[in-house]
């Protein structure tokens, strides 16, 4: 098992995990490792079949990429961290909780939602495993684009545009049909709300049409220690789209005491 991932910091500062967003890759985190790491040991890895960790067919659920993160943490002699998780990032933290709660100090929730797919989705799901496979991811990365980042990010920020592009082109196309999979399959983890009882922050784009601001709202009613950020000129990918406002959000969290 490999797991790819880039690390930036002092070793024994308090290390953050960080679990990027579908169909990205650890490289949607540059801004935090850049802009974190005087404080923090940051960590980012590629989930299975996402840029440079190999693809496995049994890596189709959630259960299967936490299993495969939790080896890879205690390969590197990480028993407690923060873990921050950008929308299927955060799913992947949900099911991270059930299963290791005592490794997790912290935990950013970024653009993310508790709840199953419906029916619906599971379905469109299924559709895009097909057309994937078929035609490839172009047609996907294309798609989403719009719907990852704000209409005035898409509009005037072209580098950033690109940047984003170029991040979902470089995942496997497996990758991405396993990704499918294992969000459609994923367990609601509305009720893991109220178990999680360390500090959490919960992160959302003003802009983000896929989870806007009140999902993140409404899960904090449900969380014993949560807090919520809303990032003005932001869509879904907050942490790419406004890095210093989401950096600071995760400094000065009173909970971590990180600087202190
Ligand atoms: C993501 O950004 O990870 C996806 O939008 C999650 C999803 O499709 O549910």
């Amino acid at each position: 098992m490999n797991i790819s991932y880039s690390e930036k910091g002092d070793m024994s500062a308090l290390p953050l995990v960080l679990i990027h967003a579908f169909p990205l890759n650890r490289r949607m985190w540059t801004r935090q490792m850049d802009g974190l790491s005087d404080k923090l040991r940051t960590l980012a890895p590629d989930l299975p079949g996402f840029g440079e960790t190999p693809v496995h067919v049994d890596d189709q659920s959630m259960a299967a990429y936490v299993k495969k993160l939790k080896q890879f943490l205690d390969g590197k002699g990480i028993y407690k961290a923060v873990f921050a998780g950008c929308s299927m990032g955060g799913y992947v933290l949900f099911e991270f909780w059930r299963t290791y709660p005592d490794t997790m100090s912290g935990m950013i929730l970024c653009d993310t939602r508790a709840e199953a797919d419906t029916e619906e989705t599971k379905a469109n799901r299924m559709k895009s495993i097909e057309d994937v496979r078929e035609k490839g991811i172009g047609p996907l990365a294309e798609t989403m684009i719009p719907k990852l980042l704000s209409s005035e990010t898409v509009s005037s920020r072209e580098e950033l545009v690109s940047e984003v592009r170029e991040i979902i082109l470089s995942n496997t196309t497996e990758g991405v049909a396993n990704a499918l999979a294992a969000m459609a399959e994923r367990p609601d983890s509305t009720d893991t709300l109220n178990i999680i009882d360390i500090p959490t922050l919960l992160i959302a784009g003003k802009e983000d049409i896929i989870t806007p601001p009140e999902v993140a709202e409404n899960m904090q009613t449900k969380m014993k220690n949560a807090r919520v950020e809303i990032i003005p000129g932001a869509g879904h990918l907050s942490p790419i789209e406004r890095p210093e406002l989401v950096n600071q959000s995760i400094l000065f969290y009173p909970s971590w005491v990180i600087g202190s």
